[in-house]
């Protein structure tokens, strides 16, 4: 027989010596899994109600689980209660209090589970919940951004490759190529999401177990769609971890890009749009600055959501079935790319709808640069000309004018019909920057009427996609 006093551990039963303090510390999760509290608690509800149902608890024990599990509940959230290291991790820190709390009957509550089922089960719960969350927040920004796509319909910019001017465009459209970025990320997020949501409760270590339990009421009890289909899978598998952070990298990626866009643009060399003060800060020494400070962060905070991805993709690229502790190491990257998808979202959906337009410069600068050569083209192959000999026309226009420092719609119809004879009077409507725009008048093109026919299919679509996920949340415990 060995001596239960020599390890306090809830494990400790064949143990002849406390864990070292060093190999305690280093092994232990309970500094960044308490964050699981909730839905830890939520898991063993549901376990302990399916035990019930199942006839291995009673209906009086179901009773004092319950209570207890709520009164812990309460102490953690009014900061009251005593988290341990010694317990190693938020499951057996709360299992240890419900014994306290309830005596024997707590002992109870791991019938039929396991620690790799229930932190499988909590991890899946809290993730779900803050897809949610996410999800939510994609929709706020694209909302904003598609308002302001309404109120900058008419607004001319140019429009880059190669940074370099190439065709005017409306602001409007540019601020919808960020908001299909932004749909593709909801796509790829509601995706993850379905694939995770089954209940790998059941699966106990590995192999399941031998109580006659009932897998299917608590992946209904949890708001599951169903249990998972292998034992051993359920308890090993992260891939819902890591397809969350592939999402939340490319939703990162397109903050990034954007961001890198609104730094250029509040610059005094471009000077196309402001950002209200309260999204900026100043420099401790240069008393001129105002910094876009937001998308610097934003763009920084890029890298370490997709450092994440590449941390899970390592963690378990060796791992053999089943569980291993190296699955421990799946939170801290987790936790920290929710953190930061959720936190950068938030920043960006409160700062667009305050993002104004300088509509005089972002004119003028369309202006320069050409942008109407393409046009100039498109007129002369509508007066016959082949699009390759119109293209080299154009370009000795455009030498000309860059000589001359004059744009396309600056030189006179003399000038102009020096490089063609095909060229009229009414050359000017194609040069012009409203008539470029206006001319792009397809689905998905730039023309101001385009523009706002996609403003309202996507306002219908964001509006329909906020009822759905309201719905959702009012499912989803907190
Ligand atoms: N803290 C552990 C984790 O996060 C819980 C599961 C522990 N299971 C075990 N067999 N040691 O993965």
């Amino acid at each position: 027989m060995q001596d239960q006093d020599k390890t306090s551990k809830l494990w400790g039963g064949r143990f002849n010596e406390p864990t070292d303090a060093f190999v305690q510390r280093f092994t232990a999760s309970v500094d960044f899994d308490r964050r699981l509290y909730a839905h830890d608690i939520e898991g063993s509800l549901a376990h302990a109600s399916m035990l019930c149902r199942c006839h291995i608890l009673s209906q009086q024990e179901l009773e004092k689980i319950r209570t207890g599990l709520e009164e812990i509940r309460q102490e953690i959230e009014s900061g009251n209660f005593a988290w341990s290291l010694e317990l190693e991790d938020v499951h057996m820190n709360i299992e240890a209090r419900l014994t306290e709390k309830i005596g024997i009957t707590g002992k109870k509550l791991h019938t039929g589970r396991s620690r790799n089922d229930q932190v499988a089960t909590d991890i899946r719960l809290y993730l779900r919940q803050q897809i949610d969350i996410i999800c939510a927040e994609i929709t706020r920004l694209q909302l904003g951004l598609v308002e302001l796509a309404s109120a900058e319909a008419d607004t001319i910019m140019p429009g880059f490759t190669h940074l370099q001017t190439a065709q005017p465009v409306s602001f409007g459209h540019h601020l919808l190529a960020w908001s299909a970025m932004l749909d593709r990320d909801y796509g790829r997020l509601r995706d993850c999401r379905r694939r995770m949501n089954q209940s790998p409760l059941g699966a106990a270590a590995l192999a399941g177990t031998t109580y006659p339990i009932d897998r299917h009421y608590t992946a209904e009890l949890l708001g599951f769609d169903m249990p998972t289909e292998n034992s051993l899978d359920s308890v090993s598998d992260r891939d819902f971890a890591i397809e969350f952070c592939a999402a939340a990298s490319l939703v990162m990626t397109h903050l990034s890009r954007f961001s890198e866009e609104l730094v250029l643009w509040t610059s005094a060399q471009f000077n196309f749009v402001r950002l209200p003060d309260r999204f900026c800060t100043g420099s401790s020494i240069m008393p001129q600055k105002k910094n876009p400070d937001v998308p610097e962060l934003v763009r920084g905070k890029a890298g370490r959501v997709s450092g994440h991805l590449l941390s899970l993709l390592m963690l378990m690229k060796a791992q053999p079935l089943a569980y291993n502790k190296d699955n421990q190491e799946d939170k801290e990257p987790l936790f920290d790319a929710v953190d930061t998808v959720r936190d950068s979202l938030k920043a960006y959906a409160d700062m667009v709808p305050n993002i104004s337009a300088n509509r005089e410069v972002m004119y003028q600068a369309a202006r320069r640069g050409f942008a109407t050569a393409t046009d100039l083209a498109d007129y002369l192959v509508r007066k016959g000309t082949a699009f390759r000999d119109a293209h080299e026309v154009v370009g000795k226009a455009v030498a000309f004018g860059v000589e001359q420092g004059r744009d396309l719609s600056e030189l006179s119809l003399e000038e102009l019909q020096a490089f063609s004879s095909a060229i009229d009077e009414d050359v000017f409507k194609a040069l012009s920057l409203e008539g470029s725009i206006a001319a792009r008048n397809h689905i998905g093109g730039t023309a101001p009427a385009q523009v706002r026919a996609a403003v309202d299919q996507s306002l219908h679509r964001l509006r329909q996609r906020g009822q759905k996920l309201a719905h959702q949340a009012a499912r989803v415990p907190e």
